[in-house]
């Protein structure tokens, strides 16, 4: 977990030198969790493959062995196993749930541990954590019945959860999130009618495919894809579940090579998901020389290798739609974009504000004292390309996606940069730092 107040050392991040070679991302975050909690619920065993062994999902299972569920160990290179419980199997567990820095995990419980009858859970986790919103799901569930209780009126954690009996509902969601989205799914399997989620436009669809997949009677309905109609009553089933590489972790490498002279990498075993390719098409708009091979279908999910190498980038403009499909990747763009040539700007990005820090103050500030000129928007930035970026005394603020992001971009800035707590990488890429090494020359 990250910690909030243990000492840790900074690293040094020496700037120059090109990236080439071939590299393996860990497996996808948000499949990851889903394989463990859709296990969990299950009959039967679920084995998953190339489960991500980082901070994150750690939560998820340290959650779900509090509640009875047998989960192997989670180590690099090796099968986990799940001993599900069934739909309403999970017991009360003698303790808080501690979620870690883990929005995904907090979530997605409260949508599984609503409608859980007659038993009480509370959900904590660190700081970080405990200052994000989760009324967002505690509304729409509070709707289907449940009894969600919190500071602030049921929007921070500490999170008490009083299981009920849960009606069918048709939500209207007032953001594009995922983690929202897939909580309601959870507590529809065991409501007493059928459920309908509308999104404002679609988020990720991982949920829906492994559902879908266990055995669930789900349905995506909709020109957008936006709407999903669940009906309860069906009982899943374990799965073999073979998770792809993060295409979120993969984003590093891609904005590294775009804009390291002399780079070339191949990031193989990516995941292609379209809802998670907008990173793809935000490269292509730049002009990056990035190429899609060996695509291939892998348990429910599009998989590739992805080739990348440097050349000159033009500005990008993102907006709308497009954005949950990159949410993600938005810190790292940032970075990209201040190597291409003209003012990029990003709109609608009102999200990053309540993603494990704000992503966006923090990436204006953060390479801000490397002499990017950034300016804020209430929902996104304008950044100016062909500043020349320097070396500078750089902190990710806790946050994984920062520290990858600042990594990325001290490598290219002229002197070197010392980065403050760069373990929260670990969070989402453990193997993140032996990587930068192995691929640098
Ligand atoms: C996730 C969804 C996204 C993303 C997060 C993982 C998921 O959040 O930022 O890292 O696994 O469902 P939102 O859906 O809240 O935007």
């Amino acid at each position: 977990m990250v910690s909030n107040s243990a000492p840790s050392t900074p690293r040094l991040l020496p700037s120059g030198g090109t990236l080439r070679g071939t590299v393996r991302v860990p497996g996808d975050k948000s499949i990851s969790h889903r394989a463990l909690l859709f296990g969990a619920i299950a009959e039967g065993e679920t084995r998953i493959e190339g489960l991500l062994p980082a901070e994150d999902p750690l939560s998820t299972a340290a959650c779900l062995r509090a509640m009875g569920v047998g989960v192997s160990a989670i180590e690099v290179g090796r099968t986990v196993t799940v001993q599900g419980v069934g739909l309403d199997g999970l017991s009360e567990p003698g303790d808080v749930l501690d979620c870690g820095n883990s929005g995904t995990t907090m979530r997605l419980m409260l949508g599984l541990l609503a409608g859980r009858s007659g038993r009480h859970f509370v959900l904590s986790g660190d700081r970080s954590l405990r200052g994000r919103p989760m009324r967002r799901v505690g509304a729409p569930l509070g709707e289907m019945g449940a009894q969600i209780h919190g500071r602030k009126g049921g929007n921070f954690a500490p999170l008490a959860v009083l299981g009920q009996p849960l009606r069918g509902a048709t939500i209207h969601t007032p953001v594009a999130s995922a983690q929202v989205k897939s909580a309601i799914l959870l507590a529809a399997l065991t409501a007493n009618g059928e459920t309908t989620v509308i999104e404002p436009a679609q988020s990720r669809d991982h949920s829906e495919r492994m559902l879908k997949a266990f055995g669930a009677d789900l349905e995506v309905q909709g020109e957008e894809r936006n709407r999903v109609w669940v009906r309860p009553g069906s009982r899943l089933s374990g799965q073999s579940v073979v998770v792809p590489g993060d295409i979120s972790s993969a984003a590093f490498w891609l904005v590294a090579a775009a804009i390291t002279p002399g780079a070339e990498l191949t990031v193989e075993n990516v995941g292609l998901n379209p809802s998670r390719t907008g990173i793809l098409e935000v490269l292509e708009q730049m002009g990056a020389a990035v190429s899609v091979h060996n695509r291939r279908d892998v348990a429910g999910e599009p998989v590739g290798d992805l080739q990348v190498r440097h050349g000159p980038l033009r500005a990008f403009e993102i907006g709308g739609d497009l954005i949950p499909r990159l949410v993600d990747e938005i810190p790292v763009l940032a970075v990209a974009a201040c190597c291409a040539e003209g003012t990029s700007r990003i709109r609608d990005a009102a999200e990053l504000r309540v993603k494990e820090t704000d992503r966006l103050t923090v990436m204006a500030r953060q390479l801000g004292a490397m002499g990017a000129r950034i300016t804020e928007y209430d929902d996104g930035m304008a950044v100016s390309g062909g500043v020349e970026l320097h070396g500078a005394e750089l902190d990710s603020e806790t946050d994984h996606r920062v520290a990858m992001s600042l990594a990325v971009a001290a490598r290219i800035a002229r002197g070197d940069s010392t980065l403050h707590r760069p373990e929260a990488a670990a969070v989402s890429y453990p193997g993140f730092w032996d990587d930068l090494q192995q691929l640098g020359t």
